[in-house]
């Protein structure tokens, strides 16, 4: 095994040079099977290789959450301008109509909540037998790197990896950042480059400084996690800086369904993520619809 200590820092990101993409849209998953990259296409637009993933799997550790108290009024009301629905079996059965016909990302891991002070230990909560039966695009795994359940959460990870490689299913790995974790580069650094070398097919992690080279340095696609509510033009700040870094799109959630208005907010995301909107160019698009435009 590598020393852990006394490595010469990493500098040679190539940060000029675009990732090899073996002629498919989506960076690193060019030799996957058609099945894979059938389901990656449904999350990533071919046209634009982004996404815009709505994240509402807050109360599988939240309980209710502001903005999602009724899952069943927000999701649908945002459902039509993402690409993805991220959320649980059980909020996504129950609330969400299986007509938008959107690709599902499952959230696949559970295990604790708020009011456990490490949140880290968590199990593969989903059979991947239903991951199927939801028609699932993606199976989402949170792992806790230098948390006390880091061992366990790769674990899951790992097996669900295996799993989805047998039928076809992407896994979505996200970048968990706990009470007691930090979140500076050299973190996302070491923690987005373990999840993909494990095999997971697409990263999700948090902005920080020097996003470009955890981006270049990650083999995947990376998407970005919103965080907590900014005021709208710092969220629109946020994802266009993303997007310049290279995410190949965002999983927001609290920054679109607490926002002022929150259809407008998801409108003025994709414009950033799709159509190479600045953060002024949306945040005046956001306006304009907040204040009764047209789309
Ligand atoms: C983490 O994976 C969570 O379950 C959420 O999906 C994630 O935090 C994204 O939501 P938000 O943009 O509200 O942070």
């Amino acid at each position: 095994m590598a020393d852990g200590d006394g490595n010469i820092n990493s500098k040679n990101y190539y940060l000029d040079k675009p990732a090899a993409n073996e002629g498919y849209h989506m960076k690193g998953l060019g030799n996957l099977d058609w099945g894979m990259k059938d389901r990656l296409s449904r999350m990533f637009r071919p046209d634009t290789g982004h996404t815009v993933m709505l994240a509402f799997d807050h109360g599988y550790i939240m309980g209710s959450t502001s903005g999602l108290e009724r899952l069943d009024i927000v999701v649908p009301r945002l459902a039509s301008h993402v690409d993805v629905l991220m959320g649980t079996r059980g909020a996504i059965r129950t609330c969400v109509p299986p007509t938008f016909n959107k690709a599902v990302a499952l959230r696949c891991s559970a295990g604790s909540s708020v009011l456990d002070e490490d949140m880290s230990h968590e199990v593969v909560g989903v059979d991947i037998d239903d991951a199927i039966r939801m028609n699932a695009s993606a199976m989402a795994i949170q792992t806790f790197i230098g948390a006390p359940g880091e061992k366990s959460s790769i674990d899951n990870l790992c097996r669900t990896i295996d799993a989805g490689n047998r039928y076809g299913i992407p896994t979505l790995g996200v970048v968990a950042v706990g009470k007691q974790m930090e979140r500076t580069t050299k973190y996302f650094l070491l923690a987005t480059r373990m999840v993909a070398e494990f095999g997971a097919h697409i990263v999700k992690t948090y902005y920080c400084e020097d996003f470009d080279k955890v981006v270049a340095a990650c083999p995947v696609p990376i998407v970005m996690a919103g965080g907590k509510k900014l005021p709208e033009n710092e969220a629109l700040t946020l994802t266009y800086r993303a997007i310049q870094g290279g995410a190949a799109g965002v999983d927001m959630g609290r920054n679109i369904f607490q926002a002022d208005d929150p259809p407008a907010m998801v409108q003025a995301v994709a414009k950033v993520v799709h159509e190479g909107f600045t953060d002024k160019q949306a945040f005046e698009y956001y306006q304009h619809i907040h204040n009764g435009g047209a789309s």
